[in-house]
């Protein structure tokens, strides 16, 4: 199986990419898959023109995006890709801007041929609220007749006013391990 993961956190090896990190384990223990991973921060990912270019021709797919950069290995990778995971810090109530533009980009492949028939993840950390994002994920999925996961882990505690390291929840850990095997298995059965 082919998966994609984007990561939209600036903290390498934090709370998400943690997340990240134990799904693919519990992918790993129903067999071999290829994995490719993009940092949106390590990335040079120039904003989406919208209106003011339309290169792509608007729709979803035909021209692809007439700006070279980072994205133009995003838009195969994404095309050849059976789960696609997006990891992401939850930052002023939506995913942070540098996987945001990275998405925004991906106006250019809104189709079938990149968006349908795959299972989408969505590996969350957050410190008060998550639901815009499996709101947003869960319509495009629905859209293109794939299948939309998602989890999120509460890094912070609202008592005490402090941020929980990821590795002390280990409730959360075994969940995105436990999603990891389960979308392995059902996927390839
Ligand atoms: C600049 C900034 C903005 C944040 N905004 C939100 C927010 O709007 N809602 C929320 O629930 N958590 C918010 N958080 C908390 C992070 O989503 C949370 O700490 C997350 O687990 C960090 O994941 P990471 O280690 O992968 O970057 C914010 C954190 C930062 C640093």
């Amino acid at each position: 199986m082919r998966v994609l993961v984007l990561h939209g956190s600036a903290r390498k090896g934090g709370d998400t990419d943690t997340l990240a990190e134990r799904f693919l384990a519990g992918m790993a223990e129903e067999g071999r898959h290829e994995v490719r991973h993009f940092y949106a921060i390590d990335m040079n990912i120039a904003h989406c023109r919208g209106a003011a270019c339309m290169g792509c021709g608007g729709d979803g797919g035909s021209a692809g995006c007439v700006v070279q950069d980072d994205m133009q290995a995003v838009y195969p990778a994404l095309r050849e890709a059976d789960v696609v995971v997006l990891a992401t810090p939850m930052f002023w109530g939506y995913m942070t801007s540098q996987l945001k533009t990275l998405l925004d980009r991906l106006e250019a492949a809104v189709s079938p041929a990149y968006f349908g028939g795959k299972d989408f993840v969505l590996l969350i950390g957050y410190r008060h609220y998550y639901g815009s994002m499996v709101e947003w994920l869960n319509r495009i999925t629905r859209a293109f007749g794939s299948r939309c996961h998602s989890m999120a882990c509460q890094t912070y505690d609202p008592e005490t006013d402090r941020d929980i390291p990821i590795a002390e929840s280990p409730k959360c850990l075994e969940e995105a391990f436990a999603l990891g095997r389960q979308i392995a298995a059902s996927c390839s059965s």
